[in-house]
């Protein structure tokens, strides 16, 4: 059987990891700037998160959600103390899109009402919902498009007050920082006045995370910097460190009844103990502290770089827009100097790096870049 060929290959297969480093199979070193996808959070291989799901597949790797499940009450007590919501409720599942799937499904029950309304060149994720709020109709079949989603310009007020005024809409859902767009930040005035928009007109605040959040922006979600709070809150990716989990917190004003959501295999025992492990590891290692810290550093260094259009972003979520003429640069980091990065179209590098990098690594980046772009 072959493959069915829907991604575009790197001829490189990374077969070990440890901290920001990754091996492929001839044993080279490659620096780890993209995180498999802003994936890998408190970094590869991390000795307690190696032990903590070893331990917990030695004991029990599965059991479904008929059942109680004392990992999920803990993860929930450790998630909701460190991210700053802890009077929400968590629903466990397993990616980020099924996490937006449930998070619109959610809103549509609890306010009887069918329209969403989102943000262009917004990314929300595959499924049938999620992609169907996904502002890229390259990705979207026949059967995804659907009557029942607006879109509005990122940061247009005006527009968002207007459309929600009519009082249709269960959600507006805004990514914490659009990624898939090349970094592109909802400003303080656009989500203040969504937030206002939406208590007056009996909308729900869906706030994306699963890219921006768990840290990676200096705050647990990209939004906090904000000052505001959202009703449901949608995260994956670096919340299992690799590990396929996804969640959404709820606001205590949302009721669940029997039934509602479900799924099998989402909130499984391995993929608590990983996502408890990455909390643990948080904490005592003060990764978030370091994102703001790293990422300052980054983006300081690489102001005033000839290479450089345009530098986007918070903490280690970073957008470098390209000035023409250096479209290769991101291949050029990867064959020449061995430094994984993240892309947005041909010229935006997007800096994803795991949540422990050092600055000694950051310096390694910097001098490929610099020497790149001489
Ligand atoms: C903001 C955002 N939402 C949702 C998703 C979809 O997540 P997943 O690929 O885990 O379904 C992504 C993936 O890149 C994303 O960046």
């Amino acid at each position: 059987m072959d493959l069915f060929k829907t991604y575009k290959l790197w001829p490189i297969e990374p077969v070990k990891g440890l901290g920001c480093k990754v091996w492929d199979k001839e044993g080279i070193e490659y620096l780890d700037l993209y995180g498999g996808h802003a994936v890998i959070s408190v970094g590869h291989c991390h000795p307690k998160y190696v032990a903590a799901l070893t331990s917990q597949a030695g004991r029990l790797g599965f059991y479904s959600n008929a059942v109680e499940n004392s990992l999920q009450v803990t993860l929930a007590d450790k998630l909701g103390r460190s991210c700053g919501y802890p009077d929400y409720q968590l629903f466990l599942c397993n990616s980020g899109a099924e996490a937006n799937e449930n998070a619109m499904k959610l809103a549509s029950f609890a306010t009887g009402r069918s329209k969403i309304l989102a943000c262009s060149k917004a990314f929300h994720g595959r499924t049938s919902g999620a992609v169907a709020v996904t502002d890229n109709p390259k990705i979207q079949s026949p059967f995804n498009k659907t009557g029942n989603v607006e879109f509005i310009a990122l940061n247009d007020t005006e527009a968002l007050e207007a459309k929600l005024s009519a009082r249709e809409f269960a959600a507006v859902i805004i990514e914490g920082i659009q990624g898939v767009a090349g970094i592109y930040e909802p400003s303080a005035d656009f989500l203040q006045a969504a937030r206002t928009a939406c208590d007056a007109t009996g909308t729900l605040l869906i706030m994306d995370e699963v890219q921006s959040g768990y840290g990676r922006t200096g705050r647990f979600y990209a939004h906090q910097q904000h000052g505001i709070k959202a009703d449901i809150i949608s995260m994956a990716k670096g919340m299992g460190n690799g590990f396929p989990i996804g969640a959404i917190i709820i606001s205590p004003a949302i009721e669940a009844s029997y039934g509602m959501l479900g799924t099998t295999f989402g909130g499984n025992h391995l993929a608590c103990a990983a996502a408890i492990a990455v909390l643990d590891i948080m904490k005592e290692e003060a990764l978030m502290d370091n994102a703001a810290k790293l990422g300052d550093y980054l983006m300081r260094k690489l102001q005033g770089n000839k290479a450089v259009k345009d530098l986007r972003g918070r903490g280690l979520m970073i957008g470098i827009e390209l000035n023409p003429g250096f479209e290769t640069l991101r291949d050029r980091l990867l064959f020449e100097k061995h430094i994984f990065t993240g892309g947005a179209g041909a010229n935006v590098i997007r800096l994803l790096p795991p949540l422990c990098i050092t600055e000694a690594q950051a310096d390694i980046f910097l001098e490929a870049f610099n020497d790149l772009t001489a």
